[in-house]
Order: C-alpha cells, then structure tokens, then sequence
C-alpha cells in the first residue's frame, strides 16, 4: 500500500516528538525522503534515533533545525529539502503549542506565541511549499496538524483556538486558490491523543475520565491514528481530496453530551 509514496520528499515541521514523529515514522516505512524539522535540542537524541529508524524501514531522512515562526526558518527548511533532494512533493506544518491561560490573564506575548507557532507558522510553510511546487508545476499535497479546536470552543486556550479556528479557513483558502494546479491542501483534526505532550493530563485518573466522556468511542486514540490519516492524505487516493478537514477524534466533535438520548 502507498507504494507511490517510495522516494516522495515530505517535510515534516515539529518532527522530533509526539504525532509529528509518527508522521515520520510512517512516512520512513513507505520509504519516502523525510526532512524533520526540529526547534530545541532537547530533542537531537531522539531525532537520530528517528532518522535511523527511517533509514533501517528504507527511508532517507535528514534533520533541519528551526523555529516555525521565524520566516527564514521555514525559507530555509524548503531550501534544505530542495537542495538536499532535489524537491519536495509533501509538506506537513505540524509544529504547534499549547498553554492554558485564563482571556483576562493572558498576556499580549502569550497570545501571539501560540498565534505565530500554530497559524502563521502554518502559512509560512504552506507559502513556501506552493511556490516551490508552482516553480516545479508539481501536484504537490500540503497537510496542517489542526484540532478538534477548529471547531469547538476551548476554555482557557482562546490563543490555540483562534489559530486552529483561522487554520481552518487558511486552508480552505488556499485551497480554492490552488486546486486548479492539482495542489492539495486539507488538515487533519486530531481529538485527545497520547503523547509525551499528554501523557501526564491523561494518566491523572479523573482528567481522564471527564476527557472519556467526550468521546462517544470512549478511548483516547494514538498518534498512529493520526498519521496513518496523514499517509492516505498524500496518497493516491486521495486525489480527489481538496481543502477539507479529516476529524481523527473518536467522535468528539459530534455532540457526545446527546449520547444519552436526552434533549
Ligand atoms: C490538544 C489536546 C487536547 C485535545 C482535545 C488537542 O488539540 O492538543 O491537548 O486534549 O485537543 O481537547
């Protein structure tokens, strides 16, 4: 399966941890070309742990350090796959963060970071992988880690929320606006998920229950869930998929509160 994948040059933007390293990994076994941008350091070990995983499944992989934020960050992630590949095919805007911090507390700096990360960050790469493909006249496909928050209001996170919510109508734009060159821009919707990032909230036994409640498949998923989304997206058969949001949440985002009946 994903056969076409082999030898694809797909850029991965938050590589080093969480479902950014299981798009890799995934991508690494349908041996495509992966380049893993990382920010902090923190993450080098597992980084060459990654790229050798992904060689050893044959894959090739190489790793570009940078901060989604900064415009010649991304300038020179693309640059990189280019340089080092001779193209890029997939590019995955991936990095993104979180932080709970009540409206009235939130400070101008805090509401910015999580603005600039999640969603600028997300049109940079977006930018710069559409040029490049127009330059190639390539079909070339565009996928945006988004949230169940694009859609659901979040409590103390209205900074992830407005950048998810603006991810969503980013990519629709963009969309439209490419379609007609065969480039394909969608997101992926991830609901409660296990990460490093996570895994503290969910092992508190009654976060996760209240977190339960919320998904009608009363599990919270893997990072594999989302990024076997992430292979089809860019595959083949999804060659009739533009600029559309794919919901990888056990069914969060369908009103679980009516579960009961009631109403
Ligand atoms: C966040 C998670 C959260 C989930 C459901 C995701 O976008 O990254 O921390 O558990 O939404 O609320």
């Amino acid at each position: 399966m994903f056969q076409e994948l082999e030898n694809k040059v797909v850029v991965i933007t938050g590589a080093g941890s969480g479902i950014g390293k299981s798009f890799a990994e995934n991508f690494g076994k349908a041996k495509a070309k992966v380049v893993l941008n990382y920010r902090s350091d923190r993450h080098l070990d597992e980084l060459e742990e990654l790229k050798n995983t992904i060689q050893s499944a044959g894959g090739q992989a190489i790793a570009v350090q940078g901060d989604v934020s900064v415009e010649e960050d991304v300038k020179h992630l693309v640059q990189s796959a280019v340089e080092t590949f001779g193209t890029i095919d997939i590019m995955i805007n991936n990095a993104g963060f979180e932080k709970p911090i009540p409206t009235h507390e939130m400070s101008l700096d805090e509401w910015q970071k999580v603005i600039d990360i999640n969603l600028t960050g997300a049109f940079i790469g977006s930018r710069e992988a559409i040029n490049q493909f127009l330059k190639e006249d390539k079909k070339g496909v565009i996928i945006n880690t988004s949230s169940v928050h694009d859609t659901i209001p979040w409590p103390n996170y209205v900074n992830y929320a407005a950048s998810k919510g603006g991810m969503k109508l980013m990519m629709e734009t963009m969309s439209m606006e490419y379609a007609q060159y065969g480039i394909r821009i969608n997101n992926i919707s991830p609901g409660a998920i296990v990460t490093e990032h996570t895994k503290e909230k969910f092992s508190d036994p009654k976060t996760r229950e209240e977190t339960l409640e919320m998904i009608p498949a009363r599990e919270i998923g893997e990072a594999q869930d989302v990024a076997n989304v992430a292979l089809f997206l860019a595959s083949d058969l999804a060659s009739y998929i533009h600029g559309t949001t794919l919901y990888v949440d056990g069914g969060m985002t369908n009103y679980p509160a009516f579960m009961g009946g009631k109403g």
